[in-house]
């Protein structure tokens, strides 16, 4: 799937650089021509010799070529190239390209650029988290860049938090997915909800379910992989996206009823795959509920909003609106009947007398109902390949 693409791979000068000659590596061992971009600073971090031996091209990072003179054309690169991609990405890098200032080969390179951007972050944590970088980053995704964001692990600097740059071998991944997979949701902005929401009793108790978020984030990465902008409203999981997704995390119902009001009308679709509770604690208490107690305390309940009914009411008609339901009797009248009282566009069932299916479990089991009378079976699959199926159908319509 490489094979024969054109790879700009612009490197900074931070020490993940050395990760650089991996990640190049990569490109090259799977038929990809890369042409090396660096900053004058990566020169201080890894060697060009090192580089332009593993690509067979000579590195750029001057505006000239020092002994021809001859001059390196930011235009012609930026034209050559199918992806650019950028690893590591420093703040200093990060902040030139999301205000455009162009003053070395890597940024002139990138706003010449028509390709596809990738940007992988490296640095420590506290300048990963300072507001100016995330505002740059955000500024970047906006523009249409994909970021693959840092990990979380010891840093240079010994720290511990989130700034490492990703694994070569997961940036790859990332463009390699990006070439193979058909960019049919290309310019599109999807929300996916997803996980159970937690309705607190007391600081330390919560009312839960079992969801696990394997499925909405399954469906979130499929949206991405597609070139779908990803908008992840996610309850408390365990799971990460291997997409670069944007993930909004929430607690309780009323939380993600406020992010998904806030995201709604930003969207071109919105697939409603969380389990949120049905009820919230209205008498949460500030104090943790001791056993000790003369009585059995009691907890009022109070109904959630039903957040996918609320986006059903006020979606327009260029909006496409999809729910889950998990049934365990009546499945296809409760389905349908959710279909029209949500008014959504369509409904996927997935039975809990299934095997293998529903909630914490790593297959399901699904039945897709249209709004217009389709009503398509589909077998027992991973939710990965689930997730195809859904944004499959998703993609159609849109
Ligand atoms: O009514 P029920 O909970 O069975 O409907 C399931 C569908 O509605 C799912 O798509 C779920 O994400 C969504 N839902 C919601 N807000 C709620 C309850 C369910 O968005 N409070």
């Amino acid at each position: 799937m490489m094979k024969g693409k054109h790879i700009v791979l612009g490197i900074t000068g931070g020490i993940a650089a050395y990760k650089a000659a991996s990640l190049l590596r990569l490109f090259v061992k799977n038929g990809a021509e890369v042409q090396v971009v660096m900053t004058p600073s990566a020169r201080e971090f890894i060697t060009p010799v090192t580089l332009s031996a593993l690509s067979g091209k000579p590195v750029i990072s001057e505006f000239f070529t020092a002994n021809t003179g001859s001059w390196n054309s930011h235009v012609d690169i930026g034209l050559w190239a199918d992806a650019m991609v950028i690893a590591p990405a420093t703040a200093c890098t990060i902040g030139k390209m999301a205000n455009g200032i162009a003053d070395n080969m890597l940024v002139t390179t990138y706003l010449s650029a028509k390709a596809p951007v990738f940007i992988a972050p490296a640095m420590d944590l506290d300048m990963m988290a300072h507001p100016s970088t995330v505002a740059n980053i955000e500024k970047l995704k906006s523009y249409g860049n994909h970021i693959i964001e840092p990990a979380s692990g010891e840093l240079a600097s010994h720290l511990v938090g989130k700034g490492r740059m990703e694994e070569p071998e997961r940036i790859y991944e990332v463009i390699e997915r990006y070439f193979t997979t058909e960019q049919s949701l290309a310019g599109k902005r999807i929300m996916v909800t997803a996980g159970p929401t937690y309705e607190k009793i007391d600081p330390v108790r919560f009312i839960g379910n079992y969801s696990s978020g394997k499925m909405g984030y399954a469906i979130a990465d499929e949206c991405a992989r597609r070139g779908a902008e990803v908008v992840l409203v996610s309850g408390p999981v365990s799971v990460s996206p291997s997409m670069p997704v944007q993930v909004v995390k929430v607690e309780s119902g009323r939380q993600m009823l406020a992010a998904c009001e806030e995201w709604f009308d930003k969207c071109d679709a919105a697939v409603m795959c969380a389990a949120v509770a049905d009820y919230y604690v209205d008498n949460v208490s500030d104090v943790k509920i001791k056993r000790e107690h003369s009585e059995i305390p009691s907890i009022n309940l109070k109904k959630n909003p039903d957040i996918a009914a609320t986006l059903g009411s006020r979606k327009s008609a260029k909006q496409l609106l999809v729910g889950f339901a998990l049934e365990t009797d009546n499945e296809m009248e409760n389905a349908r009947e959710k279909l029209r009282r949500k008014n959504l566009d369509f409904i996927v069932l997935n039975s809990l007398r299934d095997a293998n299916s529903g909630f914490a479990t790593d297959n399901n089991t699904i039945t897709i109902i249209g709004s217009n009378g389709d009503c398509v079976k589909y077998g027992n699959k991973p939710k990965t390949e689930v997730a195809k199926d859904i944004v499959d159908y998703l993609s159609e319509l849109l």
